[in-house]
């Protein structure tokens, strides 16, 4: 295990500073610590915001699912096409449709009640489950330095079909971001008592993108391969991209277990439910206020949380 450096914070900024920054690209302002070698910040209660190990990830698996998940940000197109309104990171055009995905497993969301394989995922079965030995490395990563999150979350793994977990990890999803800072959020819809992993792949030349906490005014600027296990549920972001050659490009990975995933039915009946909520969307049925087993998601009638966690399907962390 390597040896970590320990930091406590011990202030946060005042709620109403904070409240400003909300849903903003930060600057470098926005901290006064950077962290450059593998360490652990606590909270002032004791409890872990982030674990950093530099480098952690690398050799020919790391390298190969750069190429996996490279593309995916192609795979997007209609954003392109349906004129999704764009931004500019360091003077070019970008789209947000098109820069982050989701991929494994999500639970009944919106207008897609039911528990599913997200669509990249399931046309693209084979490099998926390539990407598993490095996921399980992120696994085995996450158990060592965070036990009792892990121990958490893998009891939650446990007691899902293991139709929605990940290959033999404690996770059932993951988030792609492809160059795209992201404004401070908290993430939604991951397991209040788990943890997230994010691991970024950087490709030309650019500065920023640096993954910060405002509230307790700690950073990090990703580098090829290094990795962050976090609290996602205290306010983070970006700060600003600046792209300095044609092939700039910033990659990160965040890996997560989606706390309604262990409510889905098995595979099958879910698919039973997906055919089901197509016929009614076409009119064949009419709409019933009963349907998916009373749950809350069913058409119409989206709890908040859910609107916020389908926010994050397009901003998901860094
Ligand atoms: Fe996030």
């Amino acid at each position: 295990m390597e040896q970590l450096t320990e930091i406590r914070v011990r202030t946060k900024i005042p709620e109403s500073e904070m409240e400003q920054k909300v849903g903003k690209i930060l600057a470098e302002s926005d901290y006064n610590v950077r962290l450059t070698g593998p360490a652990r910040v606590m909270l002032p209660d004791g409890k872990p915001l982030l674990i950093y190990l530099p480098r952690y990830l690398n050799g020919e698996r790391f390298e190969q699912a750069y190429d996996v998940l490279h593309p995916i940000k192609m795979s997007g197109n209609r954003g392109l096409a349906s004129g999704a309104p764009g931004f500019t990171v360091g003077g070019r055009r970008r789209y947000k449709s098109v820069n982050s995905a989701i991929i494994g497993n999500v639970d009944p969301l919106g207008n897609t009640p039911y528990c599913r394989t997200t669509a990249w995922t399931g046309d693209h079965a084979e490099e998926f489950s390539s990407l598993f030995p490095l996921f399980m490395d992120v696994d085995r990563a996450f158990a060592e330095y965070v036990p009792d999150r892990y121990l958490a979350q893998k009891k939650r793994a446990n007691a899902t079909l293991p139709e929605w977990m990940v290959g033999d990890t404690v996770f059932t999803t993951m988030t792609v971001n492809n160059t795209y800072p992201t404004g401070v959020h908290k993430d939604a819809g991951d397991l209040d008592e788990g943890f997230s992993c994010l691991t970024t792949w950087r490709r030309g030349n650019y500065s920023g993108g640096h993954l910060t906490f405002p509230e307790w005014r700690v950073s990090v600027d990703l580098k090829d391969g290094d990795l962050i296990l976090m609290d996602a549920h205290h306010w983070h972001g970006n700060t600003a991209l600046n792209l300095m050659s044609e092939d700039a490009e910033r990659i990160s990975l965040v890996l997560y277990y989606r706390t309604k995933v262990a409510d889905c039915a098995s595979a099958e009946e879910e698919a039973h439910k997906e055919v089901m909520a197509k016929k009614r969307s076409m009119g064949e049925t009419r709409p019933t206020s009963a349907v998916w087993n009373g749950s809350t998601t069913a058409l119409g009638k989206i709890p908040s949380m859910d609107i916020d966690a389908m926010n994050e399907s397009v901003s998901t962390s860094d």
